[in-house]
């Protein structure tokens, strides 16, 4: 597929998304959010869902979190216009409440496309909710964040969700920055063909089996 033909595929898929009713939250829906950033990104972050500003803007991580994760990407040297952002669900929940399973199974088939598609080198999932949605995994995310994770031929690295940081404080924020640097030094590392993580502290490697992978189809 060349780019053209993955960023019309892109647009067909979020225009879908604008006027998808296959959830309760298209209901209170003022924009869809789909994605920004590249789609040529090597790296690619999952949020949880819009929130307030998101859902007026219909821009992914604009509002405070979006402004730490735009700061935090400046001091690893990139910009969001070099990376693909998306969430987990397209519609913002009410109160911005955790989106349920049934809005979850609604939504992830943009999400697998969009991975499929961007084809990212590395994943971040941020916070909770999109690492125990990719990785199928119980393990919280103070355990699992700063981990490389072999997933569908590519690596996920869980990081704190910005706002999750933002309420914390600057130990927070620092962690997150960590997990960024590691996420563009593993990129740098396997275009130079060595082995992700390279200079930094080893990471502990948590594989999923390849059958489960299977069972899972992506992610459930
Ligand atoms: N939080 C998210 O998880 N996603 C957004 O887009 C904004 C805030």
């Amino acid at each position: 597929m060349t780019m053209v033909d993955v960023e019309a595929r892109l647009a067909e898929l979020s225009a879908q998304a604008a006027i998808c009713t296959a959830c309760r939250l298209s209901a209170g829906r003022t924009h869809a959010v789909f994605a920004d950033g590249s789609a040529q990104a090597d790296i690619m972050f999952i949020g949880e869902g819009p929130g307030y500003h998101e859902d007026r803007q219909g821009v992914p991580f604009v509002g405070k979190a979006g402004m730490l994760l735009d700061r935090l990407l400046g001091e690893a040297g990139l910009d969001r216009r070099d990376v693909y952002i998306a969430n987990v669900v397209k519609c913002r929940p009410p109160n911005n409440r955790d989106p349920r399973p049934d809005e979850i199974d609604a939504c992830k088939h943009f999400l697998v496309e969009q991975i499929r598609l961007v084809d990212p080198a590395v994943v971040m999932t941020m916070g909770n909710f999109s690492t125990k949605l990719l990785l199928k995994t119980t393990v919280g995310i103070t355990r699992m964040r700063g981990n490389i994770i072999p997933w569908w031929g590519r690596v996920v690295i869980p990081t704190f969700h910005p706002a999750a940081a933002l309420r914390s404080g600057p130990t927070m924020v620092e962690t997150v920055k960590e997990d960024l640097e590691l996420a563009v030094r593993t990129v740098r590392d396997r275009r130079a063909g060595r082995e992700p993580g390279g200079d930094g502290p080893a990471p502990e490697q948590h594989e999923q089996a390849p059958e489960q992978h299977e069972q899972l189809g992506l992610f459930g």
